[in-house]
């Protein structure tokens, strides 16, 4: 196995933190936006940052499946590792229910949909008051408030990795092999 097969490649780190940051900044926009919101329209923001991270997403998941991760050190126990893994598919299923939930119960509000007011985005066939908005709704809040608790155990474990076990997994994702 060479140095490169055990980091991620480029696209894949690129998405990473591109992905990532916009999770973090539209879970802090969505807890916070009722002081946000006296500073600067942060929902409108908020509903185009969850629609650019589906779409980066969607490609992200075709990238991962085209392309697997690099195997884990030996020193990442197995238990560990299934955990791991199942936190990561975990992450990559709330990259798609928390924009997509977002989308159909902000459909059944009046306000238009628009991508950075660039243009319009369509909107589902959703009632207002429906059980389908509802669920969705209760859906959104409890699975963005839930992420933002699993995403301090994910950025925990990478500082723990880096600062305590010395293992190099922050590195696979932060850089790719020296000299690749
Ligand atoms: C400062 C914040 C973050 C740090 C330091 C960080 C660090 C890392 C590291 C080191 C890995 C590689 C783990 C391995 O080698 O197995 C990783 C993987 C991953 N991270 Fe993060 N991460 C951060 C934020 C996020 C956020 C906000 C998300 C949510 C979208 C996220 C989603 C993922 C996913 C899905 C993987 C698995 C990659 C794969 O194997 O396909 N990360 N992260
Ligand atoms: C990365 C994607 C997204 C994340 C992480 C996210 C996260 C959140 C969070 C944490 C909240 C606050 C929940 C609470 O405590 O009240 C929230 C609220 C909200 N989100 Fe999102 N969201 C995303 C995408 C979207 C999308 C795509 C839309 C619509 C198109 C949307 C519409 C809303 C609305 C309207 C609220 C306010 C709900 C209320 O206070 O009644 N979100 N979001």
């Amino acid at each position: 196995m060479t140095e490169a097969q055990l980091h991620y490649n480029a696209v894949a780190r690129r998405l990473h933190w591109t992905i990532g940051t916009l999770v973090i900044v539209n879970i802090l926009f969505g807890i916070l936006h009722d002081p946000l919101g006296k500073l600067f329209p942060v929902m409108p923001i908020h509903k185009s940052i969850g629609l650019l991270v589906l779409a980066l997403s969607l490609f992200r998941l075709f990238w991962r499946i085209t392309h697997p991760a690099p195997p884990l050190p030996a020193s990442v126990g197995r238990v560990q590792a299934v955990l791991a893994h199942g936190l990561h598919w975990i992450f990559y299923a709330l990259m798609l229910i928390l924009p997509i939930t977002g989308w159909i119960f902000s459909s059944a509000g009046d306000r238009p949909l628009s991508f950075f007011w660039l243009f319009d985005v369509p909107k589902f066939a959703v009632e207002k008051g429906s059980p389908l908005a509802q669920g969705t709704h209760n859906a959104h809040e409890l699975f963005g408030i839930a992420w933002a608790v699993l995403i301090i155990g994910h950025v925990g474990a990478a500082l723990y990795h880096h600062y305590v076990q010395k293992d190099g997994v922050l590195s696979r994702m932060w850089r790719g092999a020296p000299g690749a």
